[in-house]
């Protein structure tokens, strides 16, 4: 029998990927006074998200979930928001058009923050130092120093959500992301390549058909077209953190972690008995969780069934990431067990974090023909096993950086080295998450 849930009952479990903060004391005062700043987002927001995912579950909508690998406090700038955010409106804007079905945008944005390590620590010019595990806990600059984990940076994180937030806010509500502005999210140095022209072509088609409803008398002065529901998510991976922004819902009494709306469990913390499922399970958001190639199948049905106990549609959702290579293997077996296990689980494609590999340069990186391969194969497969793929799950940028190579530039290992930013992993620039989305319409085109 478990025991009551509270919001710190994970204390008891074992939590794997927690920083040993050296300053125990300092870390309780921040988390006391992150406990009583505003929530970050609403209870009202995280229901909304639930049920879009819900419907995504049934094949009525589709999710597009993505951003930075590891959100930088030094990145946290309103161009780098604007440009994020551009990059997934316009994806959103292909998929939908492509799919007919509404697309459910969630960003890694607004809190992604803390990374999980394989390694505790990692070798730099031959000293060994604490490794890098997000900018809420440490600094990515490779000395001892800048190493050591510092809880005044949960602080700082929340404050640079909240900014980001707003941000967001504004321009998915301001008019920014209304769909008259849809040739608007075309960067400038993306509008004059392949894609973005093609990209130019498609809001060329919807500007005509709201210049042709307005001309037949149909207002286009509405929310829907005005506004854009945009929702964030972030790894729920420091638990301190994440239990000092979980709040009783004053309305319908319910706990929800409002660090954001959608928070998943890495592939690293999703142990049946571990503190993740524990702290997860009590709250009430819409969940995701990474499921990798070694996962046994009657692990991850059990952590389904103590996650969503009332096999709530729209509550869970499967991110899948096995790898171009093995995902034949390893996803037909799992979607199998879930559907005879009648769960409802809305599968999803991490195309990411099973492809990277080192280039020769030293690089880490990720061949985009690798990324859209297991995407493919992601699509069929449930296609073949009479499942519905309702979502993806990239790291991207807005950014004009080289970290992933391939893709219709045919970016090489050579040039990794040109604009490679990211601190931990290697994202899809704006163009190539341009062509993703276009490759995605393809096979899901209506
Ligand atoms: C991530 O999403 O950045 C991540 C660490 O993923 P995973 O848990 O799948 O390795
Ligand atoms: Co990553």
């Amino acid at each position: 029998m478990l025991k009551e849930w509270t919001k710190t009952s994970w204390h008891d479990y074992p939590a794997l990927q927690q920083p040993k903060w050296p300053d125990r004391q300092k870390y309780d005062q921040v988390l006391a006074s992150l406990s009583t700043l505003p929530p970050l987002v609403f209870a009202g927001e995280i229901r909304e998200l639930k049920k879009l995912l819900a419907d995504a579950v049934a094949g009525r909508a589709f999710l597009l979930q993505g951003g930075d690998c590891s959100e930088e406090f030094a990145h946290c700038t309103a161009p780098n928001i604007r440009e994020t955010l551009k990059v997934l409106l316009q994806m959103a804007v292909i998929l939908t058009y492509a799919g007919g079905k509404p697309v459910v945008k969630v960003g890694r944005i607004a809190g992604q923050y803390a990374k999980p390590r394989s390694s505790d620590t990692e070798i730099v010019n031959g000293v060994e130092i604490p490794s890098y595990r997000g900018d809420m806990c440490n600094s990515a600059e490779p000395t001892p120093e800048a190493r050591v984990p510092d809880p005044e940076r949960m602080q700082k994180g929340y404050f640079l959500s909240a900014a980001t937030l707003n941000l967001l806010r504004a321009f998915t509500r301001g008019g920014f992301a209304a769909l008259h502005r849809v040739h608007a999210w075309n960067q400038e140095f993306v509008k004059q390549s392949p894609m973005g022209r093609s990209y130019e072509r498609l809001a060329n088609q919807i500007s005509q058909a709201l210049n042709f409803m307005e001309v037949i008398g149909i207002s286009t002065d509405v929310p829907q077209l005005k506004q854009a529901h945009f929702f964030t998510s972030h790894e729920a991976l420091f638990l301190g953190y994440e239990e000092s922004l979980t709040r009783e819902d004053s309305t319908t009494g319910g706990w929800y972690d409002c660090s954001a709306h959608m928070l998943w469990i890495g592939d690293r913390t999703r142990q049946l008995d571990g503190a993740h499922v524990e702290f997860l399970r009590g709250v009430l958001n819409p969940l995701g969780m990474k499921v990798g190639p070694q996962y046994e199948t009657d692990d991850i049905l059990s952590i389904i069934e103590r996650l969503n106990p009332d096999n709530e549609p729209g509550r869970m959702t499967l991110i899948t990431r096995f790898g171009a290579g093995k995902i034949d293997c390893c996803l037909p077996p799992l979607i199998r067990a879930v559907k005879r296990a009648g769960l409802n689980v809305l599968w999803c494609c991490d195309p990411m974090h099973a492809n990277t590999f080192t280039a020769a340069s030293g690089h880490k990186t990720r061949n985009f023909d690798d990324i859209l391969s297991e995407l493919r194969c992601f699509f069929e497969l449930n296609w073949a096993e009479g499942t519905i793929p309702g979502g993806v799950h990239f790291e991207l940028t807005g950014d004009n950086v080289t970290e992933c190579i391939g893709g219709a530039r045919q970016l090489a290992d050579e040039q990794l080295s040109l604009n490679y930013l990211t601190t931990c992993d290697p994202r899809l620039n704006a163009e190539q998450s341009l062509e993703m989305a276009f490759q995605i319409a393809e096979m899901i085109r209506t």
